[in-house]
């Protein structure tokens, strides 16, 4: 019975009746603990442990508490202190970073059943966030003390009476994530929290945290016609117009989609990014700031932006904001501190209305007219589907948990069975994946191989294209081709490139750059008749002109037939030298006709009345005279005030003096027009020939050529296009009568039987 008792009476001693649960008011000296500002202590006793907790006695759920053992303890008592603490002291030896001074204390002190001092509890706050629990231990042994913050069920930190001497108190507590101070973590829902030096908490939305660590952040991704936005939602764009992927206030992202090869499918073409006022345009090959090509290495970038340039992507990164890769085919758009929740686009939300989404700025006319394009029988949709599945398959599985392979293998599938596996595209979406799992330290060492997309795939990064072109794989260059809405109006016609314009002496022709870059044809191999004569490229159209004019002929053959002016001249290939050739010989006529002038608009003049010219010819000396009329009688001279007007039948005679016409006629061999005064300048346009009417000009008339010392001519008046100024040449020759001086003229050309050693040339002009 006694022993019973004993042992009553030490378990009661035990468990102490001095250790009362107490609420101590610390409101003289308060506490801040992982951000919350207590005025209170609550000490008690709770499954043989000494609680301190600050937000109320100790129960079953978590609470704010520090915790030791309570073994041996007999009672706990409070003391404030304003005698103020220096946080250099050498006590504190953990806390790293803390500073300043405490103006003041709390402290605990613990004792046994028998009054002597166990340990104290010190509570304090340096520059209100550093709060700290330190302990002075007394006793011999070593006691372990340990911070618990709710809802953490696990203590956050513990300390050791042995070896460290102080719990640290700052920290965040915020969405049931308890954060020391200066760490990350990963949250509940997948983001990472983040505690700062100072206290602060924040969080940033990440798709894959581990350890505190975002590997993966938001993204949003844009694969030819496929959008992927931040929460794995999957959707297809199919008009050629601009929509916007991210948008708050003073920054704009948005895509614009275009055709390439085919019509009836577009691709993701470039991206425009709006900071403030400025406007980028990143696309293949080329980076525009307001509109003009700059280079990136020294171009003025608006506040906040970077820009970069490999070979295999074009990096652009936004503050903290945002960051986006483009490889020509594929953007890849993290979203780092923008707050997703007060941004706009198909980026964040792909679920919303296409409609809404659709930019104005970025949406040309007629960009969502539908198209419809012939069968490509190279697209085979179960060799597509194979190839997507890829994504599925064990070369990839390591990435699976990180970045979900269903939304690119539907993406890679549906553009695969519309479009051709050409350019690379067919490898974009494997790279894509491929780019975010290499992000979340996942790496993939055989994807390549296995998805044959080693070695070159069409970038196309430092290939400038003009507006009408994309940059793609053809003969396995790297070159700029049509696209088909724009090559579908040249094609149906077969042409190379716009008709022949025509006009003011000169000619000049315009091909389409990428239409001979489909068929192989070098422009720099193209030439005109005169090969010397080659084409000019406009380094931004991508445009090859082809010209002639007066002053550089290039060759050009002039023709007349019937009412017509032909000038003739053709692009050509340069002549292949080498044993075989694969292409066909180039050769395109371009020719321009003018019709002899019709219009009696023009009123010309005539420059001198007439002409005389003392001509010696062998024995003969005779003066050769050049007059016009309005009329066959030759009566009515054309004097200079006279107006004639074009297609206005005039008279020319040639007639001599000082010969015996008993013994010499005259023959006008020849007769022509320019429009130098040159006689042998070009263009030439012949009215007689071998002593004969040109017969393509059937207003000629010749009359008594042969016959005697004079004879004249008639022929309907006409003007050189782009030219003010007619000037006629004859050339006159003495026949002598033994022989038959008329010319024979018909269809068959005899060679001329008069024969003159010094044949005369005589020319009259006029003006308009
Ligand atoms: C682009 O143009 C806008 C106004 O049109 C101007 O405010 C801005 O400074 C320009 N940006 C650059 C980089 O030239
Ligand atoms: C861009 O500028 C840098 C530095 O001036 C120069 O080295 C580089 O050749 C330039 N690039 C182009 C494409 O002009
Ligand atoms: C194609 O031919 C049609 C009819 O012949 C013509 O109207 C059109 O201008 C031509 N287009 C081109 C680009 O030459
Ligand atoms: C090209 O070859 C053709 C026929 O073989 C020849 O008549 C022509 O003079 C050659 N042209 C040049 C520029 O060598
Ligand atoms: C030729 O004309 C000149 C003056 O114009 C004249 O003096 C000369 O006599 C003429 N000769 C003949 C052979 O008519």
């Amino acid at each position: 019975m006694l022993l019973f008792l004993l042992c009553v009476a030490a378990v009661s001693h035990m468990t102490g009746a001095a250790l009362t649960s107490e609420q101590h008011d610390i409101s003289g000296c308060p506490i801040v603990v992982y951000g919350t500002t207590y005025t209170a202590v609550y000490v008690s006793e709770y499954e043989a442990s000494l609680f301190f907790c600050f937000d109320r006695f100790k129960d079953a759920s978590p609470g704010d508490c520090v915790r030791t053992s309570s073994a041996g303890v007999g009672s706990v008592s409070l003391s404030l202190s304003q005698e103020s603490v220096d946080s250099t002291s050498p006590q504190y030896t953990k806390l790293e970073g803390v500073q300043g001074s405490s103006s003041c204390s709390a402290q605990f002190s613990i004792m046994d059943a028998n009054n002597n001092n166990m340990f104290s509890l010190i509570l304090s706050l340096y520059g209100e966030i550093y709060g700290v629990a330190a302990v002075n231990p007394t006793e011999s042994e070593s006691r372990d003390l340990y911070l618990e913050v709710s809802p953490e069920t696990n203590a956050v930190d513990s300390i050791s009476t042995s070896e460290a001497t102080e719990l640290s108190l700052s920290g965040c507590k915020d969405q049931g994530a308890v954060l020391r101070r200066d760490s990350k973590a990963c949250l509940s829902d997948g983001s990472v929290g983040i505690c700062s030096a100072s206290n602060v908490f924040t969080s940033e939305r990440c798709n894959h945290c581990e350890n505190g660590e975002c590997l993966l952040g938001l993204w949003c991704s844009v694969t030819g016609f496929s959008l992927i936005d931040v929460s794995g939602v999957l959707i297809s764009i199919r008009d050629r117009c601009g929509y916007s992927l991210l948008s708050r206030d003073g920054l704009h992202l948005g895509a614009v989609f275009r055709e390439r090869r085919r019509t009836d499918v577009s691709l993701l073409d470039h991206l425009i990014l709006t900071v403030g006022s400025t406007h980028i345009h990143i696309g293949q090959g080329a980076i525009k700031l307001n509109g003009s090509l700059v280079n990136i290495s020294t171009a003025q970038m608006p506040e906040g932006l970077t820009i970069s340039k490999t070979s295999s992507e074009i990096s652009v990164l936004y503050s903290q904001e945002f960051a986006l890769h483009f490889d020509g085919h594929s953007a890849l758009i993290f979203i780092k501190g923008l707050d997703v929740s007060a941004v706009t686009g198909l980026c964040v939300d792909a679920g919303i209305d296409l409609n809404t989404a659709k930019s104005p700025e970025l949406s040309p006319d007629g960009c969502d007219n539908a198209h419809t394009d012939v069968e490509d029988r190279t697209i085979s949709c179960p060799t597509a589907t194979t190839h997507c599945n890829l994504l599925n398959s064990a070369g990839f599985a390591s990435c699976h948990a990180h970045v979900d392979p269903a939304p690119f293998v539907s993406s890679c599938t549906q553009a695969l069975c519309s479009y051709p596996s050409v350019d690379g595209l067919q490898c974009s979406f494997h790279q894509t994946y491929e780019a975010l799992c290499s992000r979340a330290n996942v790496v993939l060492p055989d994807w390549k191989t296995e998805t044959q997309c080693e070695g070159k795939i069409g970038l196309c990064l430092d290939i400038y294209c003009s507006e009408h072109e994309f940059c793609g794989v053809n003969l396995n260059e790297e070159t700029c081709l049509c696209r088909a809405v724009f090559a579908q109006k040249y094609k149906s016609n077969k042409t190379f490139g716009e008709p022949t314009v025509c006009g003011d002496n000169a000619a000049s022709i315009y091909l389409i750059g990428c239409l001979l870059n489909e068929k192989g044809i070098k422009y720099s191999e193209l030439h005109l008749n005169d090969p010397v004569c080659r084409g000019q490229m406009d380094p931004e159209t991508h445009m090859l002109r082809f010209g002639f004019d007066s002053a550089h002929s290039c060759g050009t053959e002039v023709t007349t037939q019937d009412s017509q002016v032909i000038f003739k001249n053709s692009i050509r290939m340069k002549n292949q030298t080498g044993m075989v050739t694969r292409q066909d010989q180039f050769t395109m006529d371009f020719s321009c006709f003018y019709n002899q002038p019709r219009l009696k608009t023009v009123a010309l003049r005539i420059r001198d009345s007439s002409v005389v010219q003392k001509i010696i010819s062998g024995a003969w000396s005779y003066n050769l005279s050049m007059k016009s009329y309005l009329d066959p009688s030759l009566s009515q001279p054309i004097l200079p005030q006279t107006q004639l007007q074009l297609d206005q039948t005039i008279w020319v005679q040639l007639s001599t003096s000082g010969l015996d016409h008993s013994l010499i006629s005259v023959v006008t061999d020849s007769c022509w027009a320019t429009s130098q005064p040159q006689p042998d300048s070009t263009p030439k346009y012949d009215l007689l020939e071998h002593g004969c009417a040109n017969p393509n000009d059937r207003t000629v008339k010749v009359e008594g050529n042969g016959l005697g010392t004079s004879n004249f001519f008639s022929f309907n008046m006409f003007q050189f296009t782009g030219s003010s100024d007619l000037f006629l040449h004859c050339k006159v020759v003495l026949c002598n009568h033994k022989n038959s001086c008329v010319p024979t003229c018909g269809s068959r050309r005899r060679r001329s039987i008069y024969n003159d050693p010094n044949p005369a040339l005589i020319s009259l002009s006029w003006a308009s």
